[in-house]
């Protein structure tokens, strides 16, 4: 199936009956926007982000890790800008009470307006004159358009009076930054490194939605790439083909990715050059990886506020600069749903009977795939079911593995092609007698026997990362 053909509903519904994703706080009535990953979806989340850690840091010779609080002192985001400039604007309808994000209500009623980098006045002018609608009511009457900082807000100190504004991380760039001496320092690395980090990210937004392409809080996996002024460009383009590369790699269809390259107005209040990655979603082309050229604007502005010199000192020249940035970003959460809608298929088969039926599958690549090999008894018969643990038992030190021995093999194999586990090993009734059990593939649906002494060999075979 087409990626943008995809029902979102039927996407949601799935990841909440399988265990990727469920609502969070369900039985409180929930959270708006609020989302848990289940056991499967943790397992793709945590594949996802292994995958970028072996390739991006432990996969070459220029990458350390970082693993910094989420809580920072409130200077870092003044001096960062994110306390002045980290905005949205938004307007209420008057009728309904109904918050939305300005730009978001032009783009969806007015198309070919450009709204990047458009004043809260600009805005608003907008949304009169073109007759925009609130998306709930219908009403045509807004408040002004106002800035709102994404910023969350919370206080350390034991009782009132005592109170220290902190926020929680908008970014996990800034530890980064903040961090650059002290890992030169202890590394003893030259231009061109990075360092790099995964972790959560909180942001106010407006408008959140589309199940956990926009949320509150996410995941993210970025990297600062510490260069020379000289070298940006040529950097930024290599990068840029490199996040195209691993998309591939991960079995993204090409026609389904494009680059956006962000017009001047649009620009970050500190990037001189942006380009995403765009997924085609069932909702439109949206947002998947980002790539920007920072500059020496955070390490500047941290080396200001702070008073400590954030310079490297060319071992060869002597020479002592401010380096640069460029920052690739993953967001991880993002790249968990686009990876759902990528993998998500529906397929016209025959059952054993002749009779038609619907096959979903998800055709994860099978370094991603939650688990990758399930072991199915044929019968509930002791010998079969104790036989089909003790391979699961030896299989499961090497890959995750599910075992399922309730209802007939072809839903259980169905069920596995839900959650797309690449290979399901059936313990049958021959199996003692030949010492020998069948290996399903998901994608093909061919069968092969395989002797119990050569399984693990032929999976070594199969999943070879
Ligand atoms: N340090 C740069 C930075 O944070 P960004 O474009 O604001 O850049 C990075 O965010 C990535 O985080 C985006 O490319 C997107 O994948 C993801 N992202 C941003 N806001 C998000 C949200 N509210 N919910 C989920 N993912 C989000």
């Amino acid at each position: 199936m087409n990626e943008s053909s995809v029902n979102m509903e039927s996407l949601v519904a799935l990841a909440k009956k399988r265990g990727f994703v469920y609502p969070g706080s369900a039985i409180y009535g929930g959270l708006a926007n609020a989302w848990d990953f289940g056991p499967l979806g943790t397992e793709l989340k945590n594949n996802l982000r292994d995958w970028w850690w072996a390739r991006y840091v432990h996969g070459r010779t220029d990458m350390v890790g970082l693993d910094a609080a989420i809580l920072m002192n409130s200077k870092v985001w003044e001096a960062s800008g994110h306390v002045a400039n980290f905005n949205d604007a938004m307007v209420d309808c008057k009728t309904c009470k109904a918050r939305h994000r300005a730009d978001h209500l032009i783009e969806d009623q007015v198309p070919g307006v450009k709204v990047e980098g458009l004043a809260p006045t600009e805005l608003s002018k907008i949304i009169v004159e073109q007759k925009v609608k609130c998306p709930s009511c219908g009403s045509l009457d807004f408040t002004p358009a106002r800035t709102f900082n994404l910023l969350f807000q919370t206080s350390i100190g034991k009782t009132e009076g005592e109170k220290n504004t902190v926020y929680l991380r908008g970014e996990i760039a800034q530890a980064m930054f903040v961090n650059f001496s002290h890992v030169l320092e202890t590394t003893r690395r030259r231009l061109p490194f990075g360092i790099a980090s995964v972790g959560k990210a909180f942001r106010n937004e407006i408008t959140p939605g589309n199940f956990i392409f926009r949320t509150l809080e996410f995941d993210l996996m970025e990297f600062e790439y510490f260069i020379r002024e000289s070298e940006w460009s040529e950097t930024f383009d290599r990068w840029l083909t490199d996040m195209e590369k691993w998309l591939q790699e991960m079995g993204f269809d090409g026609e389904h990715l494009r680059v956006r390259e962000h017009t001047k107005d649009e620009l970050s209040f500190y990037s001189k050059r942006t380009a995403d990655i765009e997924y085609h979603t069932p909702f439109g082309w949206k947002e998947l990886f980002g790539l920007a050229y920072r500059t020496d604007f955070d390490l500047t502005s941290h080396s200001k506020a702070s008073g400590e010199e954030m310079c490297y000192t060319d071992p060869e020249t002597g020479e002592k600069f401010i380096p640069h940035v460029i920052e690739p970003t993953f967001g991880l959460s993002r790249l968990t749903l686009m990876a759902m809608l990528n993998a998500y298929h529906e397929e016209e088969t025959e059952t054993a009977k002749g009779e038609k039926e619907t096959r979903v599958v998800m055709r994860f690549h099978p370094r991603l795939a939650p688990y990758k090999i399930a072991v199915l008894p044929l019968s509930k018969k002791e010998a079969l079911m104790g036989k089909a643990h003790e391979l699961q038992s030896q299989l499961t030190k090497r890959w995750y593995t599910d075992y399922d021995e309730t209802q007939s093999i072809g839903k259980r194999y169905r069920r596995q092609d839900e959650v797309g586990t690449p290979y399901c090993v059936t313990v049958d009734f021959d199996t003692q007698a030949d010492q020998a059990v069948t290996v399903r593939d998901r994608d093909t649906m061919k069968q092969e026997r395989i002797a119990i002494t050569d399984l693990e060999a032929y999976f070594a075979q199969k999943f070879t990362w």
